[in-house]
């Protein structure tokens, strides 16, 4: 490792952390307009999790369907705490944004006419999910990242951006090592983009891939800066059972139907109208209830059946043909013979890193961080709410990503200027790397992370309580004091992956306590965030949006953001 005067500074006019959908967009953007940019990426973008949204992407192209009902469906879908400005983007900006994916290269799966196939998902008036059979993501990515890469977008793969560089209201850039070498530079810039995705592997039973450690959410906290709407966490309803590997809400678009061990389609009795397409909120619940009253299938009671074998097979071998691999492989089930085993699954962050329209990033309700943007995941814009419409997120990253890249070019045009970065700005890193590799105590770091999971899982999940909240806060307090007592056994420079899991650990535990103190916060029942102590939505007290801030010991306080109404009157939802 250099010393610290050594340290390589590269100055660019952007740097993007993340390399998914929203960073590869906003970085094709800004160097087709002609900016110096640079992505770092702790993965090779194709293999972001990204790749891994596999039912569609939601663009009102359908008959019978407009851009209006697509921008109620997505208010209604949130339980009204996303804000209406900003979801009439999304939702008006969504066909076009469809025909540009298609544009750069992306194989969109095709109807009998010959268009841009759709199928209906959860919590929408009309078929609306445009889709590559089940491999959505990954058809979006490949061709984007093509085209990004045509571009010629600057990638710094494995490289694990780990501390940004905020001073006196202005982030320039961040400070960054090689997984390869664990050599430190500095990526100083005029802007600064975080596009690092979700948090999901802060549960046990999770539908993501294994870098989704939500690292920028804590890099952001530690400098003082607020999430936003922390407790909002989507159950998917179809994780396969004991795995969380996620079997696509598209199965029950083209029909597929859930049962419990009576053999009773019990979603009948939670969503008599919408039943299995009622939102994913609503459906998680009704699955971990009909667990919880044991009407549970396979060996430990804790899924429910989907069954998909009264459709054509051609269906399942034609458009959901990995769903089939994913469930034969990890459970040795055929979704052409037999119903397989699902339960709710840890899937996606409604809340983040709190952004203005123009992605520009939030130090509080009403004031901005100068040079700092986020898109995709680990932002709070906040199109989604309390809770998410499925193929609005793959929608999310994309249009929000380009949004976010033409910004960044437009503020670099009015002249934003690089504030010189110092040797000396990559010193927390470099202190963190060093405590890590230096501590000799007795607790390891996979021990730690298992307790978190399962804590996350068993006390935040898909059903909440003051005391299972309280016991969760207390779990993450004392593994926070734990963390400081880790010790891990590889102490070299080359691919330290225990170095690595170590950090992402530390922000794992920070990023969870935003979660858990929010929910606690928040008397009340609003999409994904269920209190059963609170049942109901309060939209006289709690519609808002949370700002949560961390202090250097891990203290929380709070302070409450105005959501954005529109045309669209908070109502009781109903399915
Ligand atoms: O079920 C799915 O295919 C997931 C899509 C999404 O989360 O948007």
């Amino acid at each position: 490792m250099s010393k610290n005067s050594d340290i390589k500074i590269y100055e660019y006019d952007a740097v993007i952390v993340g390399s998914g959908l929203a960073g590869l967009a906003a970085a094709k953007e800004l160097t087709e307009a002609g900016k110096k940019t640079a992505i770092i990426t702790k993965l090779h973008p194709l293999r972001s999790h990204s790749g891994a949204a596999q039912g569609g992407i939601n663009a009102a192209l359908g008959e019978g369907d407009s851009t209006e009902l697509h921008e109620f469906d997505t208010v209604k879908g949130s339980d009204y705490l996303a804000d209406q400005d900003c979801v009439e983007l999304l939702c008006s900006k969504a066909p076009e944004t469809v025909r540009w994916a298609e544009r750069m290269g992306a194989t969109f799966s095709r109807d009998e006419k010959g268009n841009i196939a759709i199928r209906p998902f959860g919590g929408q008036s009309k078929p609306r999910a445009c889709y590559a059979k089940d491999r959505t993501g990954l058809a979006v990515l490949q061709a984007i990242y093509e085209q990004a890469h045509r571009a010629g977008i600057e990638v710094f793969d494995e490289w694990y951006a780990s501390d940004l560089i905020y001073k006196d209201g202005k982030v320039s850039g961040v400070a960054a090592y090689d997984i390869r070498t664990s050599e430190p530079a500095i990526f100083n810039a005029k802007v600064t983009m975080f596009a690092t995705g979700g948090h999901g592997r802060a549960y046990r039973f999770n539908s993501n891939a294994h870098a989704n450690t939500g690292d920028s959410l804590s890099i952001v906290a530690r400098h003082g800066l607020p999430l936003e709407d922390m407790e909002f966490v989507q159950f998917h309803p179809s994780g396969l059972g004991g795995s969380g590997v996620l079997i696509s809400e598209a199965a029950r678009g083209e029909g597929g139907r859930l049962f419990n061990s009576l053999g009773e389609r019990f979603m009948s009795k939670y969503a008599p109208n919408a039943m299995e397409l009622a939102s994913r909120d609503v459906v998680s619940r009704a699955i971990m209830e009909e667990v919880r009253q044991g009407r549970g299938v396979g060996k430990d009671g804790q899924s429910v059946n989907i069954d998909l074998t009264h459709l054509d097979p051609e269906i399942i071998l034609t458009r959901l043909p990995e769903l089939r691999e994913l469930a034969i492989a990890f459970q040795g089930q055929d979704m052409l013979k037999e119903a397989i085993h699902i339960s709710a699954t840890a899937h996606y962050s409604m809340g983040g890193i709190p952004t203005n329209i123009n992605c520009e990033v939030q130090k509080s309700p009403t004031e901005l961080v100068e040079g700092f943007y986020a898109a995709g995941e680990c932002s709070c814009v906040s199109v989604h709410g309390a809770n998410r419409l499925g193929a609005n997120s793959v929608l999310e990253a994309l249009l929000f990503g380009r949004h976010a890249g033409q910004n960044m070019a437009k503020k670099i045009d009015e002249g934003i200027t690089l504030r010189k970065a110092a040797p000396s700005d990559a010193d927390a890193m470099l202190e963190e790397m060093n405590t890590i590799k230096t501590s000799n105590g007795c607790e390891s770091v996979p021990k730690l992370r298992e307790l978190l999971q399962n804590g996350m899982t068993k006390n935040a999940g898909v059903f909440r309580t003051k005391e299972s909240l309280e016991e969760q806060i207390a779990l993450i307090d004392d593994l926070l004091e734990r963390f400081n007592h880790i010790r891990i056994d590889d102490k070299s420079n080359t691919f330290n992956t225990d170095l690595q899991e170590a950090i992402e650990l530390s922000h794992m535990l920070e990023f969870s306590k935003f979660i858990v103190d929010g929910a606690l916060n928040r008397e009340e029942s609003r999409g994904g965030h269920f209190r059963e102590d609170f049942p109901t939505r309060d939209d006289e007290n709690y519609l808002k949006h949370t700002y949560a801030y961390m202090d250097k010991d891990f203290n929380m306080s709070h302070e409450w953001g105005e959501v954005t109404l529109g045309k669209f009157e908070p109502k009781e939802r109903t399915y």
